[in-house]
């Protein structure tokens, strides 16, 4: 593939977008990882399928694993390694049941496990679909042995009954707050809190056919002035009340209710009083259509308090127009402002079947509707939800939705990507050698895929895209834990319909020389001068190097002299010249004794230079550099050289095997640099009489070939010019570090 070409494809339209503030875009990651076992460690039973809930109980160092009929606690240092697992099976009864209301035995009928979460004293709380019929359990995990309890409950308004439809739930303290929908169609939506059995009103002006994301739950009462409550917040997408025209419109949501919502005493009985929701908007390029929540994660420093916590979303197009997927942040400190000043929207019928939304101006009832308790409330008599006033709950029954759309910090998206289609994110904020601390995002994609990538003040840098899972699987759930294996601090563990991976934070061992190992921009890895070693950094080693903002490579000790290949060639044959760009930023650049080689001299190609009918003044000693631009200056760094001799000698007289030979042998002496420099060059030249006679070192010429197939595979998800190479290479041991982590989602 051409790089070239490829660039131009697919830095087009997010060049377009970006080109108003002149910011350089790095769309493609900089390095593309194809899929290799090693890549990560993987956990799959035969005939057990979806592993898309997950928990982690850290303390026991397990990762408890739901998928369809099973339940696995698996060790959470080596996922391959399985703790304990229990069947949750719908009954036969129950099967036959659900296929007799007209739904798929081998698809649908069958107990899809949604819910698990920790509930203290040792145990868990279970939700399965349980064959169309919702049912929940609990489960406790000691000694290696999971055990189910006999009791069950009804999983009605906490579990889909279609495992196809989208849910969203979290434990705050004893209460389990879930979104999804209550009845066998599907056709109910709730949001509801289990205890109290608080729920939203069943009115399109609340919840219209929507898809529920995510929740989250945020501590406002905390060192609050305004003695405000603790909150849950819900993102999803729904149909649009609000617009005006033909066709259905969907638009993406944010929700939030007050934890101590009791509902109301005669309006709202049992329902939320507090059920406030606004549009959120991710704006993608002109798009005519609303791009639409898929993922949201909430994101806090742990040293700060709410007011700082972000949730960063992952957005893409709304009908199959576009391939765009964007990443948008947003400050909670935004959202909760919108719902406590904000105005509201009210209905207005305009002909006798049409509504409109517009801004309501009229005069908004004390208490205001949909706020939470606090100091002035309770100063005015009003200590919980029930003492609420009639007409403060009618306002917010009949309009619960917020006049302002809430914009993404910047107004606009962090990452704006082609291709993959990104399904979930996850952010982890590293303290890097600098001091400063960077949020890490990590986005699944629907090809498997693992995009890690750090906005550096307002430039959106993709550091890699790890291809995990194979054959190629959307990526159904992400989640960290602060574990350090092997001197690296933090795994991720995802999860697909076909299996669950587990990948360290970082994998700095994949840059081989201080130059890659800077130019990768990586939080989370140094050049350690001493050790010679790209390393995951740790507070006890000072002497790392690391530019993160800038990516400048100049502090680092000048790589050691490339040898040249001794290459001799027969007057009148084509020479090719291999060589691969250090990573997929880069750019290839030839020299000919020091001088640079103009296109005319000699057909650079992506992968090589290509000189057709050798004469003598061909001759020469050929260098291949890497120029790759990063935010502080251009680096040209040193591929591979070639030292060009011509053989006169006469050409009639060919001895193939000799000369086959010699060629495999000056070879051989670059599988070793291969080895050493761990650099992306595989492709070998060899020269030959047959032209198109490739000779090269076994191992060297397997991986290429691997990783050309896995390559034109991967293009669509890639989408780079080149891929990332791991040279063979044995393990390293890397440094102790210690960051700080944030696991909640
Ligand atoms: C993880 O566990 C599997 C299965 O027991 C084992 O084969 C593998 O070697 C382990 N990996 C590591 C890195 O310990
Ligand atoms: C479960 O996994 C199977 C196998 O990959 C897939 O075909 C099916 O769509 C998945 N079901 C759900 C509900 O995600
Ligand atoms: C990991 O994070 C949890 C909180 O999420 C904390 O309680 C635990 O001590 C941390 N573990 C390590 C090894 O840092
Ligand atoms: C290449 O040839 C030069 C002499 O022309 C010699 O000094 C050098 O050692 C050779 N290099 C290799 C790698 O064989
Ligand atoms: C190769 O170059 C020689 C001398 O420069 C020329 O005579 C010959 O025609 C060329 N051959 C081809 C196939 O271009």
């Amino acid at each position: 593939m051409n790089l070239l070409l490829s660039l131009t494809v697919f830095c087009l339209l997010p060049l377009a977008l970006m080109a108003k503030e002149n910011l350089p875009l790095n769309c493609i990651p900089r390095r593309s990882v194809p899929y290799h076992r090693d890549n990560a460690r993987f956990f799959s039973e035969n005939d057990v399928y979806n592993y898309s809930t997950m928990l982690l109980i850290e303390d026991k160092g397990v990762l408890m694993l739901g998928a369809r009929e099973k339940v696995y606690a698996l060790d959470l240092y080596n996922i391959s390694q399985k703790r304990a697992s229990a069947a949750w099976e719908a009954t036969p009864a129950k099967k036959t049941e659900c296929k007799n209301k007209g739904k798929n035995a081998e698809t649908e009928c069958l107990n899809y496990i949604r819910i698990l979460h920790e509930v203290g004293d040792d145990r868990m709380y279970v939700c399965g679909t349980n064959a169309f019929d919702p049912e929940c359990k609990y489960v406790s995990f000691s000694g290696d042995a999971l055990t189910f309890e006999k009791e069950m409950e009804d999983g009605k308004g906490k579990c889909p009954f279609d495992p196809f439809q989208r849910y969203a739930s979290i434990m705050a303290g004893d209460d389990l707050y879930s979104a999804t929908s209550m009845n066998f169609l599907g056709s109910e939506p709730v949001l509801i809190r289990s205890s109290g059995n608080i729920r939203t009103e069943f009115k399109s002006s609340w919840l219209n056919e929507p898809t529920f994301v995510s929740m989250a739950q945020m501590q406002e009462s905390k060192e609050s002035e305004s003695g405000d409550d603790d909150k849950v917040y819900l993102f999803f997408s729904e149909t649009a009340v609000e617009c005006d025209c033909y066709n259905k419109l969907v638009v993406s949501r944010v929700a939030r209710v007050c934890k101590g919502d009791l509902g109301g005493l005669r309006t709202l009985q049992k329902k939320w009083t507090t059920f406030l929701k606004a549009r959120i908007d991710c704006p993608v390029l002109e798009s005519q259509l609303p791009y639409i929540i898929r993922d949201a994660y909430r994101w806090c420093d742990p040293e700060k308090d709410w007011k700082s916590c972000i949730f960063y979303t992952v957005f893409t197009a709304q009908l199959d127009t576009s391939d765009l997927s964007a990443v948008c942040a947003y400050r909670v400190s935004d959202i909760s402002r919108v719902f406590a000043e904000g105005k509201y929207k009210t209905p207005v019928p305009v002909e006798t079947s049409f509504v409109k939304w517009v801004m309501y101006s009229g005069e908004v009832p004390i208490p205001r509707p949909g706020a939470c308790i606090n100091n002035a409330a309770r100063k005015a008599g009003i200590h919980k939800t029930l003492d609420l006033p009639d007409r403060t709950l009618q306002f917010v029954k009949d309009k619960p939705l917020m006049d302002q759309v809430i914009q993404p910090i910047g107004d606009k998206p962090l990452l704006v990507r082609r291709g993959a289609t990104f399904t979930q994110i996850i952010v982890n904020q590293m303290k890097a050698a600098d001091g400063n601390k960077y949020p890490v995002m990590f986005i699944g994609t629907d090809k498997g895929t693992v995009l890690k990538a750090v906005n550096y003040d307002g430039e959106m840098f993709i550091i890699e895209e790890v291809q995990i899972f194979h054959p190629r699987q959307p990526i159904k759930i992400l989640k960290f834990s602060n574990i350090t294996i092997q001197d690296v601090h933090g795994q991720l563990y995802a999860g697909s319909d076909t299996g669950v991976a587990q990948i360290p934070l970082a994998t700095c061992e994949r840059s081989s020389s201080c130059m890659d190992c800077v130019l990768a921009r990586d939080p989370y890895c140094g050049w350690n001068s001493a050790l010679g070693k790209c390393v995951f950094i740790s507070k006890s080693h000072r002497e790392i190097i690391q530019s993160l903002k800038v990516g400048d490579a100049s502090l680092c000790p000048d790589a050691d002299p490339i040898k040249p290949l001794n290459l001799s060639v027969r007057e009148g044959e084509d020479l090719k010249l291999s060589c691969l760009p250090l990573s997929s930023l880069g750019k290839i650049m030839w020299q000919k004794n020091n001088i640079d080689l103009t296109p005319s001299a000699a057909l650079q190609l992506q992968d090589g230079l290509l000189i057709q009918n050798v004469s003598l003044s061909d001759a020469g000693h050929y260098r291949c550099l890497s120029v790759e631009h990063s935010r502080a200056k251009k680096h040209s760094i040193t591929v591979i050289e070639h030292l060009v001799t011509i053989d006169l000698s006469d050409s009639g007289d060919r001895t193939l095997d000799t000369q086959a030979q010699t060629d495999c042998a000056s070879v051989t002496g670059l599988q070793v640099a291969c080895a050493l420099l761990g650099l992306a060059f595989f492709a070998l030249l060899a020269w030959n009489f047959y032209k198109g006679h490739l000779c090269m070192p076994w191992s060297c010429f397997k991986s290429k070939s691997e990783e050309q197939s896995q390559e034109s595979q991967n293009q669509e998800a890639l989408h780079s010019g080149v891929s990332y190479q791991a040279a063979p290479r044995e393990e390293k041991s890397v440094v102790i570090s210690s960051n700080s982590n944030n696991n909640q989602h």
